[in-house]
């Protein structure tokens, strides 16, 4: 395989071919989502969310980012493997921020982090810039400040809220990230934001004019199935065939259909 680079992703958007970026959190999954072909894969802080079953992505830790980080890095052979730095870890000082982001490329071998916000994390994005970690930004929803927002509803249709994100981008873009995440946003903006800066625009729920599109493993799998935005293309219906699956076995346990003559030694 050729390696997936920040480079590669910049090449891309300039030939026009779309980027896809999925969620990982796990070896077996990673290698699975790798082998597939997805460019980029997210070690998102959705784990919050997906593996412990918190309400917000807020209680995830970095040493519980860096164990998903690290299983993730060990499946993989081509995807570029960016990881969220968590809420908390780098909110505080720009210093703090560098040092989470030390933490995950050390620790786990990943090849970028992710930050929430724009201009008021500027000194952090620089600091971790010059430390030579590539950052992606993301902004729209930006899931750690659901208490601020106080609805999960699309971001940015307002005026004013939609002139800050166009300014965060170029922002973002100046301060030499290598990608943005749009998410939930109208799809007219999103396209805007992705024609007005050089850099790669990756959509969740932002529309189809942007420069490629990522979801959360588990919602695209149907492993989830409480949650039903718009923008999610289920691929699959996994939440009914594992459960099938697995009465199935507890059937079979129960009558001793499982195991068979064949099953045993
Ligand atoms: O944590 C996550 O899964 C994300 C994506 C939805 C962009 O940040
Ligand atoms: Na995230």
């Amino acid at each position: 395989y050729k390696r997936v680079t920040v480079k590669s992703l910049v090449d891309m958007k300039q030939t026009g071919e779309k980027i896809s970026m999925l969620t990982a959190y796990d070896f077996t999954m990673a290698k699975i989502v790798d082998e597939a072909g997805v460019d980029v894969i997210l070690v998102g802080d959705s784990a919050s969310n997906v593996m412990a079953g918190h309400e917000t992505t807020l209680p995830i830790t970095l040493d519980q980012m860096i164990y998903h980080a690290s299983s993730v890095i060990r499946a993989i052979d081509r995807a570029l493997v960016v990881v969220d730095l968590p809420f908390g870890s780098y909110q505080s000082d720009p210093r703090e921020a560098l040092r989470s982001a030390i933490r995950i490329m050390k620790e786990s071998g990943a090849h970028a982090v992710k930050l929430e916000g724009g201009k008021e994390i500027k000194e952090s994005v620089k600091r971790i810039l010059n430390a030579g970690i590539p950052v992606m930004g993301h902004l729209g929803l930006t899931p750690q400040s659901i208490y601020k927002f106080g609805t999960y509803t699309v971001r940015a249709k307002e005026e004013e809220e939609a002139e800050k994100l166009k300014e965060d981008a170029i922002f973002l873009e100046k301060t030499g990230c290598f990608a943005i995440v749009l998410e939930k946003i109208p799809a007219k903006l999103a396209k805007e934001v992705a024609e007005s800066v050089s850099i790669p625009v990756i959509g969740i729920g932002a529309g189809n004019g942007v420069d490629g599109q990522v979801l959360v493993l588990h919602d695209l799998l149907g492993m989830t199935h409480q949650f039903n935005p718009r923008f999610l293309r289920r691929y699959m219906n996994l939440y009914e065939d594992m459960t099938q699956a697995i009465s199935q076995y507890v059937e079979d346990v129960k009558s001793v259909d499982f195991p068979s003559e064949e099953e045993q030694y």
